[in-house]
């Protein structure tokens, strides 16, 4: 924090507010006694010149294409860490000793399974239900079956949902996997890794034995790692908006998986490889690079462009090179997908359009291509992200609540309609 003050002048007011300084990024005016000093509010629909709280988290500089957690750069964190570890990272703000790491992994790994009655629970949807739609009755159920962590004035029963939302989350989305094919469910293995477990309960069947390929839990351990935060985005303000009013936090984050299954949002993933399926072959590719310029039709590349990224989505570059990893390992060498994929990103970045308007491909650009080929069905994609993300979701909820300033969120609004007026009774009216 500075000295430093803005000054803003209207009518015949001047009215003078500080100006804070982050650690990285721009800085940051505080208008909060603006209304009180002023009598007016600012405007700013879908928040992109509003910093809505103070976070250590998670840093993004869209310029330089940069995504840092707790400092740490995510393409260091990709190659040489692991999930498990950037999920302590995200939630303790520093990278664990060995013995830390071995007590975290431990207490992750004891509280995977589900509460038995779970299984009913998933039995009342139907059969063809999207994964997400029972995703996010599952997780703001869970507050039916774990009442003993939602005090949230008790700082333990916040651990305890914490760590519990993390273990169980693949068992949840494994669940909904499984329930929508058909399957029996198959219950967590604590030998396994949280990866490894993961692909297990999604595509082992208990009449054959499965063994999980070490490259494609190392590609979904990445694929989890990519996802597991990124500082104030919808799906993540959703939760701490949820979370200001008190709400326990399994209602809190299945608020932030309702909001991230937008196709704007994690939906996009999905929309990404049906449009990559819809335009099928490469000579499609200038017919659909034409109609994302054209104003009058709705289409948009899915998969490209990003609100904050305007250089390049540092994601999207390790989702590339393990996208190659996986496809190489599972020997699909000419996969149709893949190749209109390369082009059309080949394409759209030469195009003058996607250059002045600096979208690039994000995150979502590539990550359906590895899913697809591991055997995940279009409509897991979004579910994976929220797994990953659920990190992401608690270590935010988690600091909010931490600090002693949080207030419950309620912005204000530009009215534009009618004035006063007086009811009118029906014989009036017309
Ligand atoms: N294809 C074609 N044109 C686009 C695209 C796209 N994918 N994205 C943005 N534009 C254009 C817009 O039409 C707009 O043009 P205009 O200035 O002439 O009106 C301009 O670029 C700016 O776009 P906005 O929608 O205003 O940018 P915003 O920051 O609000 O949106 C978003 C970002 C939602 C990601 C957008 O780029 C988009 O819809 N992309 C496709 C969906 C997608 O891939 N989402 C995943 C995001 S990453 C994630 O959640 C993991």
């Amino acid at each position: 924090m500075t000295d430093r003050k803005a000054t803003l002048t209207f009518d015949d007011k001047t009215l003078e507010l500080p100006i804070h300084s982050p650690t990285a990024g721009p800085d940051v005016i505080d208008i909060r006694k603006l209304y009180a000093q002023g009598d007016v509010f600012t405007h700013d629909p879908g928040f992109t010149s509003t910093s809505a709280c103070e976070s250590t988290i998670t840093f993004i500089d869209g310029d330089k294409g940069e995504l840092l957690h707790r400092g740490y750069p995510i393409d260091q964190l990709a190659s040489k860490s692991h999930y498990l570890e950037v999920c302590y990272l995200l939630l303790y703000g520093e990278l664990p000793t060995a013995a830390e790491m071995e007590k975290f992994e431990n207490t992750i790994t004891r509280h995977t399974m589900l509460h038995e009655q779970m299984t009913y629970f998933y039995r009342g949807f139907r059969r063809d239900a999207h994964p997400m739609a029972i995703i996010v009755g599952v997780m703001g159920a869970m507050s039916a079956f774990y009442h003993d962590s939602t005090d949230i004035s008790d700082p333990r029963q916040r651990e305890i949902a914490t760590h519990r939302l993390i273990a169980k989350m693949p068992t949840i989305v494994a669940w909904a996997f499984k329930y929508s094919i058909g399957q029996p469910f198959v219950y967590p293995r604590n030998d396994l890794d949280y990866a490894a477990n993961f692909l297990n309960m999604c595509f082992s069947v208990p009449a054959e034995d499965y063994e999980v390929s070490p490259v494609l839990a190392r590609a979904m351990d990445r694929i989890f790692t990519l996802h597991a935060d990124h500082e104030q985005n919808a799906s993540t303000s959703t939760v701490r908006l949820a979370s200001s009013s008190g709400a326990n936090p399994f209602a809190c984050i299945a608020a932030g998986a309702a909001c991230l299954w937008g196709p704007a949002h994690g939906g996009a993933n999905q929309a990404c490889l049906e449009m990559l399926r819809e335009i099928g072959t490469v000579d499609k590719i200038p017919e659909y690079i034409a109609r994302a310029k054209d104003k009058d039709d709705p289409f948009r590349l899915m998969g490209f462009g990003h609100r904050v990224y305007k250089n390049f989505d540092p994601r999207a570059k390790v989702m590339k090179e393990s996208a190659d990893e996986v496809l190489d390992l599972l020997g699909i060498h000419d996969n149709p997908t893949l190749q209109v994929a390369k082009e059309l990103e080949r394409q759209a970045l030469e195009d003058p359009y996607f250059a002045e308007k600096k979208l690039f491909p994000n995150v979502d650009f590539y990550s359906g291509i590895i899913l697809e080929a591991m055997g995940f069905p279009t409509s897991m994609f979004t579910p994976i992200f929220a797994l990953s993300r659920t990190v992401g979701w608690i270590s935010q909820w988690k600091e909010q609540l931490s600090d002693p300033a949080h207030k419950i969120g309620r912005p204000r609004q530009l009215y534009t309609g009618h004035p006063f007026r007086d009811y009118v009774e029906v014989e009036n009216r017309g």
